[in-house]
Formats: structure tokens, sequence, C-alpha cells
């Protein structure tokens, strides 16, 4: 993958798939410390201590009769290889953290992508899910909450074109106004 931000949709997709209701994800990026790091915690089904093994390290396993995909160990080697790393929790029936950081101006790290458009993506693809992303540039910070734009939208889809295209601008110019002090 070239872009962090399609790290983070594929395992904000994986949050999916486990049948999470609310996925939160967490983006920060500290210049001054030199880090950057995103959280993402969900409601979904969980998974065993085994499977967090087995799912960090799916090449020191000696299983072989489960395919394991390569979601997480490609963001594990994302991370180490700008001196970051990831950490993954999860409980069986109650979720899952899963965390990641990065040198932000290792020669490695790579780019962290169009976030407005992998948000617009996943909350209008996924209308049965809420999300919360905050997203902090060193002091600069947005957060938005879908439970608390569905109040305001009542019974109309987060698909419906106006509201696609509010929701776009809403993201882009968050997005941009981040960047925008020093
Ligand atoms: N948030 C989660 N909640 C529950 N189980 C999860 C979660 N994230 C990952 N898993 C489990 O870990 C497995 C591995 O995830 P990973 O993203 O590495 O690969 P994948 O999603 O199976 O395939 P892909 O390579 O397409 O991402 C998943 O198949 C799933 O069983
Ligand atoms: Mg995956």
């Amino acid at each position: 993958m070239k872009e962090l931000s399609l790290h983070i949709l594929d395992i904000m997709q994986n949050s999916i798939v486990a049948g999470a209701t609310l996925v939160e994800l967490d983006l920060a990026e500290d210049r001054e410390e030199d880090v950057l790091t995103f959280s993402i915690t969900d409601n979904g089904c969980g998974m065993s201590t085994e499977m967090v093994e087995t799912v960090v390290n799916p090449f020191t396993t000696s299983r072989t009769t489960r395919k394991v995909g390569l979601g997480i160990p490609l963001l594990k080697a994302a991370a180490e290889q700008t001196g970051g790393g990831i950490t993954l929790s999860s409980k069986l029936g109650e979720g899952t953290v899963i965390t990641a950081s990065f040198g932000y101006s290792h020669i490695d790290r790579q780019p962290l992508g169009n976030m407005a458009e992998t948000m617009l993506g996943l909350i209008t693809s996924y209308e049965s899910v809420d999300f919360v992303y905050r997203h902090r540039v060193d002091t600069e910070e947005y957060a938005l909450d879908t439970r608390e734009m569905r109040q305001m939208l009542g019974e109309v889809s987060f698909a419906e074109p106006q509201v696609m295209l509010w929701l776009s601008e809403f993201l882009k110019e968050n997005e941009a106004a981040l960047y925008l002090v020093k």
C-alpha cells in the first residue's frame, strides 16, 4: 500500500466485517515530536488471544488450517519501517483497538493520503455503521460523529447527493484547515 489512508481503510473495513456498529478513528500528527499515530476502536465481535497472535504474526505460526489476511501485517511492516509499530488489543464479544505509530519525518513513512475521501467513502457506503473521526495536526483539530449528524438528517440518507456534497465539503475544508497554521 502506498498511503496510510489505504491502511486505515483496510483496518476500518475489518471492523465493519467484524459486525461493529461504531468505529472510531483517532488520527494525530505531532510534528514537534515527529510522530504520527492513529487508533481504530470498534465494538465488533473481537478476537481471542490466540487469534490476535496469529493475525499480527501470520508467518510465525505453525497453523496452516486457516488462511490469514495481510491487512494487519502490512500495517505493521509500514509502521516498523519508520521506527514505529502497532499494538492490537481485542476481547471476544467486546471489540478491538488497534493503534499504529510512525516516524513522522522518516523517509519511508508513506504519505497520509486523502482522509476526506476515505471518510466520505466509509460513511456513505456503510449506512448502518456509525463513525467517530478525530484528526489533529499539532494544536489544530476537528471531529465528526455520524450519530450527531444523523440527528440532524432524520430519515435522510448520507448517500443523498446533497448530503454527500455537503459532507464532502465539510471534510475537505476541515482537513485543509488543519495544515494552515505553521
Ligand atoms: N476489528 C476486528 N475485529 C475482529 N476480528 C478482526 C478485526 N480485524 C481483523 N480481524 C481478524 O483478523 C483477520 C486478519 O485481518 P487482516 O486485515 O490482516 O486480513 P483480512 O481482513 O482477513 O484480509 P485482507 O488481506 O483483505 O485485509 C481477519 O480476517 C479477522 O478474522
Ligand atoms: Mg483486512
